[in-house]
C-alpha cells in the first residue's frame, strides 16, 4: 500500500471521487472534512484554490465550490473547513449527512486567487470568519515549503471560541520570527500572548501592527462587508491597489429575498423554453434561472468555476466575467449565468 501510494498517479484537474476519511469540528459552528481519491492521487492545486462539490440533495444536483484548506505540501488527502451557515443548504447537509466513509463527486481545482498566479516576497493576509480558510492553505504551504517566509496576517473574528486553525498558527508564530499574527475580536480575550485588539479591523489597527503594510502584497477573504470595509479603508490610505487581491467568492445563496431588487423595475423578459421570468437590469441571469426552478449548477457564483454555463440564443446580455469560457464558446453565444445581466428580453438555453 506504501509504495502503490508514493507512486500513486497525480491529481491536476477534472472530477474525482472523493472519500470522506475524517471529519473534526475547529469550532462550534466549523467542520473540517479529510478527503482522499477513492482511487489513490496526489492532489496538486495552487496554495488557496477551491474545489466544486456536486451533490445530490433532494433529488437536485447542487453544486458548491469551497477553498481547500489543507497545502499542496501535503498531497496525498485534501482538507475543506466549511462554516454550517443557519440556511445554507450545503454546508446543513455536509454537516448532517457526510460522515467517514462516505463518497462524494468534486469538480476542480479552480481559482485564482493563490500564491502560484500572485507571487510576492513579503506577505499580508487579512481574514474574517471562514475566510482563512485560503490564507491557512497559503501558510501552511509557505512554511512547508519556504521556511522564514514573511507574513504578517492579521485575522478578525467574533468571540475567541470562533477562531479557526488558533493552534497551528500561534505554533506558525512561534517558530518564524518573520510570522506576525494578531486578531481583532468583537468580545473576549486571549491568554496565551497572540497580539489581540478589540473590535473590528482598521487601518489604525493594520498600521500600528504592521508598520510596513504599504510594501506588502495584499490578500484579503471574509464576508462581503468586510472585504467592502478593507478594500475601501486600503484606498482612503493611499495603498497601491495594484497589490491588493481578494478571494470573489463566498457565502452561500440563502433564500432570503432582496427587497431592494424586488422592487426595482423589471423591464427584461428572460425565456428558457417553455418559461419566463421578468428581471431587471441588475438580476443575473442565475437569478432568473433559479427562480423559474430549473436545474443549472452554481459552484462559485462569481464567473470563476464555469459550472453555470449557459448559451443565449436571441437577445441582448452584458457579462462581468468569461473567466471560464473559451474563445470559442464565447463566439457561440455561451455567457456565465452568475456574471451575465440582460440588456433587452432574451432567448436562453441550459
Ligand atoms: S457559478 Fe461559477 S462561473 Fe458561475
Amino acid at each position: 500500500m506504501n509504495s502503490q501510494l508514493l507512486n500513486s498517479a497525480t491529481w491536476q484537474h477534472g472530477e474525482v471521487r472523493l472519500v470522506c476519511v475524517e471529519r473534526w469540528h475547529e469550532t462550534h459552528d466549523v467542520i473540517s472534512y479529510r478527503f482522499q481519491a477513492e482511487q489513490p492521487v496526489k492532489f496538486q492545486f495552487k496554495p488557496g484554490q477551491f474545489i466544486t462539490l456536486l451533490l445530490d440533495i433532494n433529488g437536485e444536483r447542487v453544486g458548491r465550490s469551497y477553498t481547500i484548506s489543507s497545502s499542496p505540501s501535503r498531497p496525498y488527502s485534501i482538507v475543506l473547513t466549511i462554516k454550517t451557515i443557519s440556511d445554507g443548504l450545503v454546508s446543513n447537509y455536509l454537516a448532517d449527512h457526510l460522515q467517514v466513509g462516505h463518497r462524494i463527486l468534486a469538480t476542480g481545482p479552480d481559482g485564482v486567487f493563490n500564491l502560484v498566479d500572485i507571487e510576492t516576497e513579503k506577505y499580508l493576509f487579512l481574514s474574517a470568519g471562514s475566510g482563512i480558510t485560503p490564507m491557512y492553505s497559503m501558510c501552511r504551504w509557505l512554511e512547508d515549503t519556504q521556511k522564514g517566509s514573511d507574513i504578517a496576517f492579521l485575522h478578525s473574528a467574533k468571540s475567541p471560541r470562533d477562531l479557526i486553525f488558533h493552534a497551528d498558527l500561534k505554533q506558525f508564530d512561534n517558530v518564524n520570527e518573520h510570522f506576525n499574527l494578531a486578531y481583532s475580536l468583537e468580545e473576549g480575550e486571549l491568554q496565551d500572548g497572540t497580539a489581540v485588539v478589540e473590535g473590528r479591523f482598521s487601518v489604525e489597527w493594520l498600521a500600528n501592527q504592521v508598520a510596513d503594510y504599504q510594501s506588502r502584497t495584499i490578500f484579503v477573504c471574509g464576508p462581503a462587508p468586510y472585504m467592502q470595509a478593507v478594500k475601501s479603508a486600503l484606498i482612503e490610505a493611499g495603498f497601491d491597489m495594484e497589490r491588493y487581491y481578494q478571494e470573489s467568492f463566498g457565502g452561500e445563496p440563502t433564500s432570503t429575498v432582496n427587497q431592494a431588487a424586488e422592487q426595482e423595475a423589471k423591464p427584461f423578459m428572460l425565456h428558457i423554453s417553455d418559461k419566463k421570468v421578468d428581471l431587471s437590469a441588475e438580476q443575473s441571469l442565475l437569478e432568473g434561472i433559479e427562480k423559474l426552478g430549473l436545474p443549472i449548477i452554481a459552484a462559485c457564483r462569481a464567473g470563476v468555476c464555469g459550472a453555470c454555463k449557459c448559451k443565449v440564443v436571441k437577445g441582448e446580455v452584458e457579462s462581468s466575467s468569461q473567466m471560464a469560457l473559451t474563445p470559442e464558446e464565447i463566439e457561440q453565444g455561451f455567457v456565465l449565468a452568475c456574471s451575465t445581466q440582460l440588456r433587452s428580453d432574451a432567448l436562453v438555453e441550459l
